[in-house]
This record gives C-alpha cells, structure tokens and sequence, in this order.
C-alpha cells in the first residue's frame, strides 16, 4: 500500500518559508473575497486572471485592450482601476473574453509566494466541492495556505481550510497541530457559518465597507463547479472541470 501524501495547514503567508512546497500542491484560500472572486471572474468567462503584487504592476497594463484592472486595499477599490474586488462586479457579461489583471491587499500576494510550488489552485466556498475533489484525484502531497490579513491569522481561511480538511482526510496523511485545529474550528462553525464569521476581524472590516452581501455570497457553497490553476503566472480553469461552454 503506498504511503499517502500529506495534506497540511500553513495559516499566514508569513509561516510558508518552513514549508518545502517545490513537489507541493498549494491551495491558496481567501475566501474574502479574493479566490471567491477569481472564481467567479472564470466561472463569468474571463479568459484568465493574472495575480499581480503591486498596484504599479496592476496599471501597467492600462490600455491594453480586452484588459479589466481590478483589486482593493484594505478592502477599497483603488483609483484608476475599472472594478474592486467584490465578486458582483465581475457578473454580468462584464469579463468574458477579458483578461483580468487584480491586485488585493493578501490573496495574490499569497498566490505570488506560492508559484514555485508545483501547482498552485485557488477556491472558496463556492467551488468547494469540485476543489475538493480536484486535489483528492491530483492526490500529491497538498499545502492549504490561508491568506489571512497582512500575514496574521485570519478566522475565514483557517475555518475554510479545516472543511476541505475534514472531507477528505481520509485520503491524506494528515498528522499537524495546525490542521487539527482548522477542522475543529470547521466543525465548531459549520452549523452556522455566517454567525460564525460575524465574529471575524474581517468580516467586521467589509461590513464597515457597507459589503455585508459580499460575505454572504462568499459563504454560499458549491456555486460552480470550475476549479481555476496558475498557469504561466495567470489563472485559467482546470480542464478536467472546464463548463461544456467554455
Ligand atoms: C484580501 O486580499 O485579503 C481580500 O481579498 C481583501 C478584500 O476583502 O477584498
């Protein structure tokens, strides 16, 4: 019987220089709202979504035609982009065809530090279940990396984090005080996610923003079924989960 792979919780950006992620797949989660939206500018037919660092790099690609800048900090749209971060901006028709250039304050920082893994994936609640079992069949030693707010411990991500945990632990060597304590903290929210959340540094950071909708829609499972992977620096849906249409 071989060994299983292993399936970890690295909780902040901050922590990832102790893991070796060079072999790794690397689940990067910020369901608040980064991958939510990532998702759901793919799943709305853009043509990829390029992570970028900097605001710099993000109004570098002003006037390139087909191109949308989007991004936040601290949770504001940033001048001179066309959107923010909120997932209902890329509803609509607005991106397909496009490709999305998005800068935020944490989620394509961590997607950034992880692109020497072997594969980076992004998702959320809504593309749980295929997420889930992309990574079950891709079945490699797997890194869950939180995003979490400005390299601290976030609550939304480490709680994401411990559901993907607690379904599909039985197909992965998981042996860590940090996954341990991300399903606990799954199985102590679950019951009521968004009353859960209500207590999130973040949460209370969007609601400040007026963005209450915005937590609710990222809290809301199984959306879509595409799982989006970083390919040469832009994300782009996984084949084995592209729609019929796409
Ligand atoms: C992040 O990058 O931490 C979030 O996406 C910020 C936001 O709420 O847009």
């Amino acid at each position: 019987m071989p060994d299983k792979s292993t399936l970890e919780v690295c909780v902040t950006p901050g922590l990832l220089p102790l893991y070796p992620i060079d072999d790794k797949v690397v689940v990067v989660i910020d369901v608040l709202r980064a991958t939510t939206t990532m998702c759901v500018a793919l799943d709305q037919g853009a043509d990829k979504v390029i992570p970028v660092d900097t605001i710099e790099e993000c109004l570098s690609f002003t006037g390139k035609e087909n191109y949308i800048l989007a991004g936040e900090r601290n949770g504001r749209k940033v001048e001179g982009f066309h959107f923010g971060n909120s997932p209902f901006e890329f509803m609509d028709g607005v991106v397909k065809g496009k490709t999305l250039v998005l800068t935020t304050t944490n989620g394509t920082r961590a997607i950034k530090m992880a692109e020497h893994s072997y594969q980076v994936v992004i998702g959320g609640f809504l593309n749980f279940t295929a997420l889930t079992k992309w990574i079950v069949a891709e079945g490699r030693d797997t890194l869950l990396l939180c995003s979490g707010w400005r390299n601290k411990f976030n609550l939304e991500d480490t709680v994401f984090a411990g559901a993907i945990i607690h379904h599909i632990k039985e197909y992965f060597l998981v042996d860590s005080d940090s996954a341990f304590a991300a399903e606990k903290l799954y199985l102590n929210s679950r019951r009521n996610m968004l009353h859960f959340m209500k207590q999130s540094s973040h949460y209370r950071r969007l609601a400040h923003l007026g963005v209450v909708n915005d937590i609710k829609y990222c809290l809301r499972p199984d959306l879509t079924s595409i799982v989006p992977v970083l390919k040469n620096g832009a994300l782009v849906i996984a084949n084995s989960t592209k729609h019929p249409r796409n």
